[in-house]
């Protein structure tokens, strides 16, 4: 495990998946990278890392490593409601900075948006210009500056139910952009992000998209990373694995658990409190917002995750529309965690197992 320093805090491992990026960027852009993973597993975290400090050399004053060109937009930042305000989210026009004195604006800024001319601007607003044509335009005029883009779009799902007009779906749209920018003409890197897995269930079981895509999971940490980690700020063998059984490898609820615990007679008295608040979360949603059915259903699947660790969403199980349906709402809710390639359903985090067990012994 290495330890890097990232915004003036640590960077815990993320070694495997540093690499993997870095190979992936210096291939010739062929499929879509789609990065899921649990909520809070660290994906984002990962990504900004990555852009920030492997492609770029100075990412202050926006200076790239080689030839990287990289576009990085984060849909959670802004209110997406509809195609204008998508619009105004990721172009800013130029300035024309004759005898002006430009006002700087942050990397994380320049780096989130396509800037283009004012007039090309108004044309798309005015929906005289096609987005995508104008976006593929600029990416081209990069390339033929030898530089290798890459765009990367966070909390995609953002884009869903937006329409650029009558029956053109955004979403739908932009995909075909981004199979477009890699399948078919290799001109950019395209890197998707989502936590939410019935949005990346529909995607994964979509055959074209399924064709044209790479999925990397970004799961918590390993076991192995989380002793390293813990033993390195001191924490003894037996304190290691009581955390490791309420908390798993979630880096911000171990985060939280040094900041919090001290508030606490004990280290086993704190987890056990963290346990509670996620067994009352999920009484609470069995009590508001799931029918009897759907009760009975959800504590069959928490009852096996305890048991085995994992609950597998079999093709033959009787009632599987049933469970689907239960499974895509508490995992909407990201108590639970459904991966669409393994069918394997899990706690978001550990600590939702911890307080599943709860729930099964007062059953
Ligand atoms: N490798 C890491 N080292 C230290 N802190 C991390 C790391 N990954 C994530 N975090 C912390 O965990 C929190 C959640 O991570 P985030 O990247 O937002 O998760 P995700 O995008 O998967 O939901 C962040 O606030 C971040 O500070
Ligand atoms: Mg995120």
């Amino acid at each position: 495990m290495k330890t890097r320093i990232f915004r003036n805090k640590k960077l815990i491992d993320r070694d495997k998946e540093i690499n993997f990026f870095l190979d992936w960027f210096n291939q010739l852009p062929e499929l879509i990278l789609w990065v899921y993973g649990p909520k809070s597993s660290g994906k984002t975290t990962l990504i900004e890392y990555v852009v920030e400090k492997e492609l770029f050399e100075d990412f202050e004053n926006l200076k790239p490593k080689g030839n990287w060109w990289v576009k990085y937009i984060n849909l959670r930042r802004y209110l997406i409601s509809n195609y204008s305000s998508f619009i105004e989210a990721i172009l800013t026009p130029e300035k024309d900075d004759k005898g002006k004195k430009e006002e700087k604006l942050s990397a994380s800024f320049n780096i989130g948006v396509f800037n283009i001319k004012a007039e090309l601007l108004n044309e798309v607003k005015n929906k005289e210009k096609d987005l995508f044509k104008v976006l593929m335009e600029e990416i081209q005029n990069r390339t033929k500056k030898n530089r290798q883009p890459i765009i990367i779009i966070d909390e995609i799902q953002t884009l869903e139910d937006i329409y650029i007009n009558g029956d053109r779906e955004l979403l739908k749209e932009f995909l075909n952009f981004c199979v477009s920018l890699t399948k078919e003409t290799h001109l950019s890197h395209v890197v998707i992000l989502s936590s939410n897995t019935v949005f990346i269930d529909r995607i994964y079981n979509d055959a074209k998209l399924k064709k044209t895509s790479k999925f990397f999971k970004v799961d918590h940490l390993d076991k192995s990373i989380v002793v390293e980690w813990l033993s390195s700020e001191g924490y003894t063998e037996e304190e290691i694995n009581l955390i490791y059984d309420y908390l798993g490898g979630c880096i911000p609820d171990i985060q939280r658990m040094m900041f919090e615990k001290k508030e606490f007679k004990t280290l086993k008295e704190y987890l056990e409190h963290r346990a509670f608040l996620a067994y009352t979360e999920m009484v609470d949603f069995l009590a508001r917002e799931n029918s009897q059915e759907e009760e009975k259903i959800f504590r069959e699947v928490a009852k096996i995750i305890i048991k085995d660790g994992k609950f597998i969403l079999k093709d033959n199980s009787p009632n599987k529309h049933e469970l689907i349906k239960v499974i895509s709402k508490w995992a909407e809710k990201e108590i639970l965690f459904f991966d669409p390639l393994t069918l394997e359903v899990k706690g978001n985090s550990r600590i939702y197992e911890k307080g599943m067990e709860r729930l099964s012994y007062r059953n």
